[in-house]
């Protein structure tokens, strides 16, 4: 028999099938139990009735693999139709209990932890949906550019010899001794590009070292680019990028309604018949202090929240969420943007915003040979690493410009989610690579952490005393080795949440106790003191030896405010038998907790 996918099984009611997948879940109903088995196209609810084959998956979790065999039903549940009188064959049964809920229809765990278990989590429904459309707006995007814009496809290399946006926001690799850089985009290739076909697209990963830690930047991602030669006037650029932002909401909205609707239904609007406003940046400001009140008439960039606001304000006046901001300042664009011809501070560029957030870049570029060389000399780079991109200039380039767009950006903002993470298989960020977290700087075990505290101490030169003593099970006792005052020990407590099963460290003085209570507002969930035998196995300590630097361990890290009240501070730096004295302003520089008032007496 042949295999009957859950997208097609409607067509089959009244007739045996064979189906294959993976066991999302099982419901039990009194005696009838009901599979729903996942495949590539969505869900087939079996329904079990006979013991004997219900016995066959008693046993099994999520994620086994089973072939079923049996006759498909009408029925009235959301899947229209399912299977009885099934004859199960287990292929591959996994006993072992999912790390991570993603069977649910929506996981029921925080950002953090559906990233530590990103592979399993991938196989959500919802979280497949976003990714099923993110394919489809690169297919879009391919479609457009081909079919429409006769662009012709390139791929640009990934490792290059030089920054091509400037800035320090670059990674460099070591490359057989010489230092290579990855490429932050592939503009200067898809500039040389246009000198062979005109009009070029690509979809290119990026890399950038922003440290910065917002929902809306990845340290790796994809870019559409584009790139046209020959037009009459630069904003035919934003009409392409208009028209191609519409013909991939449409396109989504013909070919990803169902997954569209397992996400909520709505997407971003962006009605055919209503243009895109275009606002200058000037007049951008204009608007945003006359509609806040706020002032940043001075300032060279737009803030995050402004630009929100002006999407708000296209919405609201046009029913649209996507708004350009065109003509930036020379001094916040790169080196080879035009500049204006009647008024060299400003250049012909634009941004695109959607839903609050900037998710274009482009604009015309300079293309004159000296024109260029000016450029670069502007914001002091050095032609010399750019002789292979100026030669383009030197034997002929027409007008031309264009644009990149994130993909990441343009998913987060078309299906309005809220972190960028969301919108990436497997996010980089200054915490993780490749959606892992960053494993090295996570120490573990008594000795590494100590060495790592006094490595900290010793190249920031800070003062600090390191004391071995015999073992201080308690305060009292510590505070009497170590010849310091009782209250001027931190005691770090390693808490777990009752949900979300992560751990939080808590430091506070060694003679109060903590308040519950205080310490379940601050995360959000209630909390239980972490089994000292996990302590040990996670993170290599014993109670008591725990140091208040839970950024080693890689844990959130609250220190209570009357910590503060004392000049210096005494704590075990991960053995029992050893501790270290410091001052608390140096403690609290290093660490750099979260506050607020975790104790009661
Ligand atoms: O604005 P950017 O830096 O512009 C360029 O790279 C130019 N070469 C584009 C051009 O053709 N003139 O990056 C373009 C877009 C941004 O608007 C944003 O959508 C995305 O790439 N992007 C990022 N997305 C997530 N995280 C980051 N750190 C990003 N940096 C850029
Ligand atoms: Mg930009």
């Amino acid at each position: 028999m042949e295999r009957t996918l859950a997208k097609d099984l409607f067509k089959q009611i009244g007739k045996k099938v064979q189906v294959r997948g993976w066991l999302n879940n099982v419901r039990s109903l009194g005696k009838v139990q009901f599979l729903i088995l996942r495949d590539r196209s969505g869900f087939i609810q079996i329904v079990i009735q006979e013991k004997e084959e219900f016995q066959k998956i008693a046993y099994l979790q999520p994620g086994s693999i089973l072939l079923i065999e049996g006759e498909v039903v009408s029925s009235n549940s959301e899947l229209r139709c399912e299977i009885t009188n099934p004859k199960i064959s287990v292929e591959v049964p996994i006993e072992e209990p999912s790390l991570i809920e993603y069977y649910k229809p929506k996981i029921p765990s925080d950002p953090e932890f559906i990233l530590d278990h990103r592979p399993l989590a991938l196989r959500n429904r919802e979280i497949a949906a976003v990714f099923k459309i993110q394919a489809a707006l690169a297919h879009a995007y391919r479609l457009f550019m081909v079919e429409k814009m006769e662009a012709v496809e390139y791929f640009a290399p990934n490792m290059i010899g030089a920054s091509s946006e400037g800035g320090s926001e670059f990674f460099s690799v070591d490359y057989f001794g010489h230092t290579a850089t990855l490429a932050q985009s592939s503009q200067l290739y898809k500039q040389i590009m246009v000198g062979v076909n005109e009009r070029v697209f690509a979809l290119m990963p990026f890399f950038r070292a922003e440290p910065s830690h917002t929902t809306r930047h990845l340290t790796e991602g994809k870019q559409f680019e584009f790139e046209m030669g020959f037009f009459k006037d630069w904003h035919e650029i934003l009409d392409i990028q208009e028209n191609c932002i519409k013909f991939i909401v449409d396109y989504l909205h013909t070919h990803h309604q169902t997954e569209i609707d397992t996400l909520g239904g709505t997407i971003v609007s962006a009605p055919k018949d209503v243009p895109f406003p275009r606002l200058t940046f000037k007049e951008a400001q204009e608007l945003y202090f006359k509609r806040t009140g706020l002032d940043e008439r001075n300032e060279p960039d737009l803030s995050p929240v402004a630009e929100k606001e002006l999407c708000k304000y296209a919405q609201e006046t046009y029913g649209t969420d996507l708004i350009f901001i065109t003509d930036w300042k020379t001094c916040k664009r790169p080196f080879y943007a035009y500049p204006k011809e009647n008024d060299p501070e400003l250049t012909n560029t634009f941004d695109l915003l959607c839903a609050g957030t900037e998710i274009t870049s482009g604009g015309q570029r300079r293309h004159i040979y000296p024109s260029m060389l000016e450029g670069l000399k502007i914001k002091e780079m050095d032609p010399k690493h750019f002789e292979d991109y100026l030669s383009i200039f030197r034997f002929g380039m027409p007008p031309h410009g264009g644009f990149g767009m994130g993909l990441e950006r343009l998913t987060m903002t078309l299906l309005k989610l809220k972190n960028i993470r969301e919108a990436s298989l497997f996010p980089s960020d200054p915490k993780r690579i490749a959606g892992q977290r960053i494993k090295a700087h996570i120490f573990f075990g008594g000795e590494n952490i100590r060495g790592e505290i006094i490595r900290l101490l010793k190249n920031k030169d800070m003062e600090y005393k390191h004391l071995i003593h015999e073992a201080t099970p308690t305060s009292e006792d510590s505070a009497r080795v170590r010849g310091t005052k009782l209250e001027e020990g931190v005691k770090s407590i390693l808490l777990r949440g009752k949900n979300s099963k992560k751990n939080y460290q808590f430091n506070i003085p060694s003679h109060f106790k903590l308040d519950m209570k205080a310490v379940a507002e601050a995360v959000g969930e209630k909390c239980e003191f972490e089994d000292p035998a996990v302590i040990e196995e996670r993170f290599g300590l014993i109670i008591g030896g725990v140091p208040p630097f839970g950024p080693l361990l890689n844990l959130e890290t609250f220190f209570d405010e009357d910590i503060k009240k004392r000049s210096q501070v005494a704590f075990n730096c991960g053995l029992l038998t050893e501790s270290i004295i410091m001052n608390t302003e140096d403690l609290i520089r290093l660490v750099d907790p979260k506050w607020g008032c975790f104790t009661k007496i």
